[in-house]
């Protein structure tokens, strides 16, 4: 089962910072999870759309704009990173899932992806992206189909997992209260991993690794990649 850093690692580091990915990437993840945004014309990586949460600062970051936002404190002295930023450091220890937080990345995320690749030729194929937006992701598909789509959902019902096969998704990633043995079955029909998110307790995480889930999404990579985890 792979495991994943959730935001890097936001149960060890300030979550979506370069140190969170660094911490992720020398415990040995496969994969981290990131969230982005664009604010001005850059792809920041942030959850919220407002940074009080996770910096020093108050405010939209839209209001705020991207100079403003990299001055902030995002914990332990870090700074809220561009996805650049992150790629370069997971390439080519670990695959990206770059989550699309609003409606307006996909067509500088295509063109940041397309230029990246020229100086790391092996980028695009250790990068996906994930989504609530469905639509984004169908945009994604248009736009440059050979980057990985995985939909994002919390709660679906059986019949609904044949609509995503539009979209040529390679994975389905669902939350960890409303996955069951018959959706990873489903999900595996229609050429779709299952990856379930979040996962923080080794007795949840067995629990899915006895499913079948193909990877799980974690704050605490540390607890499933300890030796005693399998
Ligand atoms: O990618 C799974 C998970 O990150 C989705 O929820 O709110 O943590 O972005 P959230
Ligand atoms: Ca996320």
């Amino acid at each position: 089962m792979q495991i994943v850093g959730h935001r890097g690692a936001a149960g060890l580091a300030p979550e979506n910072t370069l140190f969170a990915v660094r911490t992720a990437l020398d415990l040995g993840v496969s994969r981290i999870e990131i969230d982005i945004r664009q604010v001005d014309n850059e792809l920041i990586v942030i959850h919220d759309e407002t940074v009080n949460r996770t910096t020093n600062g108050k405010g939209d970051i839209h209001e705020l704009g991207f100079k403003r936002i990299r001055r902030l404190d995002a914990g332990k002295g870090e700074r809220i990173p561009c996805l650049a930023e992150v790629l370069k450091a997971a390439y080519p220890k670990a695959e990206v899932n770059i989550e699309i937080k609003d409606t307006s990345c996909v067509e500088l995320l295509v063109t940041q992806l397309e230029v990246l690749e020229q100086s790391l030729p092996g980028i695009m194929k250790h990068t996906m992206v994930s989504s609530f937006l469905h639509d984004q992701l169908e945009k994604i598909r248009t736009l440059l189909p050979r980057l990985r789509r995985a939909p994002l959902v919390r709660d679906v019902q059986l019949h609904q997992i044949r609509r995503f096969a539009a979209l040529q998704p390679c994975s389905l990633n669902i939350h960890r209260r409303y996955v069951t043995p018959e959706i990873v079955n489903e999900a595996a029909r229609y050429g779709m991993k299952t990856f379930v998110y979040t996962v923080n307790k080794r007795s949840q995480g067995r629990k899915l690794h006895h499913m079948g889930v193909f990877g799980i999404i974690t704050d605490r990579p540390d607890i499933f990649l300890d030796e005693g985890f399998f």
